[in-house]
């Protein structure tokens, strides 16, 4: 079991966006329901009803059912900091009031083992046996492939495990195939429309699981480490973009890029070669927030304690590292037009 997560008064006010006294800001609070470190650390679930109560909204009144905005993390090369950023902006909005579901669409669930899962022992349901089952038309029950990470349904997971890599076996006999899991997504409207927003951490290979995933979003996330590899590494995710823009193009589908550079080091003429480059050959895509280069985030896994990991804004939340997620996050929030119980708020 991993420990409750909450921030402090100083990031709670920020996340919030509360700027006036603290006494005012716990009045925003509803004492009943509260343990005795309260006024210590607000959870997620704590932003997001302050956030309401701040904002006069009634969560209850949701007129639409739509499927949320998706940020599915791309990168045709491993070792880019795509499950990093996937795991670190879900924790930001999360804690940002947003209720957040997350898909481990890689096999090599990098991002359950993030959150304390260890896929090797545990009985886990992935996105592909969900999929399958449903094209099978079988029996599938999603509630039973969510881990929740934070209370409240502030932060969901469907884990994942290396039998995923199966998915493009039975991809492949389908018709309109890369259309699967927007279907999927459609088809449970029910079921995935109380999400604010989902995240999807996906492998670096083009096949018939990622480019399902890409083809359920508008813009996907590109995760670019700042180095001559991963700048070929975009070349190849944009002509994969492309590809499926071409094909696709009759059924009204188009798919953008968002571009997020990490592990810059001031020190490496490198970083700010490839970023320079980065700004030159995707004009107008490239996030301005950098992600640096920092240790923080390679202390983000407890090899031999798993429920002890977890996100850089978890465990070291005052970090230059776990800032730089939160302004990433802040962005995102704008790039995708995330909406509070049907609210946009920033
Ligand atoms: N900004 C960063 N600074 C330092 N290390 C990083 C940074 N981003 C990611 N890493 C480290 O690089 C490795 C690969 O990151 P990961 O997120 O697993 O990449 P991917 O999912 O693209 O394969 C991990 O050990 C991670 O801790
Ligand atoms: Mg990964």
């Amino acid at each position: 079991m991993r420990k409750a997560v909450g921030v402090k008064l100083k990031l709670a006010k920020e996340f919030v966006g509360f700027d006036g006294k603290p006494a005012d800001f716990r009045a925003l609070f509803d004492k009943n329901d509260k343990t005795d470190n309260y006024h210590n650390l607000y959870s997620a679930q704590d932003i997001r009803s302050a956030r309401l109560k701040l904002h006069g909204i009634d969560p209850s009144i949701t007129n639409k059912r739509i499927i949320p905005p998706i940020i599915n993390c791309r990168m045709a090369k491993g070792g880019t900091g795509k499950t990093t950023i996937c795991g670190g902006i879900a924790t930001a909005l999360s804690l940002f009031g947003y209720k957040v579901l997350m898909i481990d669409g890689d096999p090599q669930a990098s991002l359950t083992g993030l959150f304390g899962i260890n896929w090797a022992t545990e009985d886990i349901t992935h996105i592909g046996e969900l999929m399958f089952k449903y094209c099978r038309k079988e029996n599938y029950d999603i509630n039973k492939a969510i881990w929740p990470i934070y209370d409240g349904g502030m932060l969901d997971l469907i884990a994942s495990d290396i039998s995923l890599a199966n998915s493009d076996s039975w991809l492949m006999s389908l018709s309109n195939r890369e259309f699967t899991f927007k279907k999927f997504l459609d088809t449970n409207i029910e079921f995935f429309y109380k999400y604010d927003v989902i995240l999807i951490d996906s492998a670096p290979s083009t096949n018939l699981l990622t480019n399902t995933f890409m083809c359920a979003c508008t813009k996907i996330l590109a995760v670019v480490w700042l180095d001559g590899q991963s700048l070929k590494a975009m070349q190849v995710l944009a002509a994969n973009v492309d590809e499926l823009n071409n094909a696709f193009e009759g059924m009204g589908f188009h798919l953008n890029v968002h571009i997020v550079a990490n592990g810059y080091h001031p020190s490496y003429s490198s970083c700010k070669e490839s970023l320079t480059t980065l700004v030159q050959s995707y004009p107008g895509m490239l996030n301005n927030v950098i992600i640096p280069h920092s240790t923080s985030f390679m202390r983000q896994i407890e090899l031999f304690k798993e429920e002890d990991s977890g996100t850089v804004l978890e465990r070291e939340p005052n970090s230059m590292a776990a800032r730089s997620i939160i302004d990433l996050a802040r962005s995102l929030i704008k790039e995708y037009q995330l909406k509070l119980a049907d609210n946009y708020l920033i």
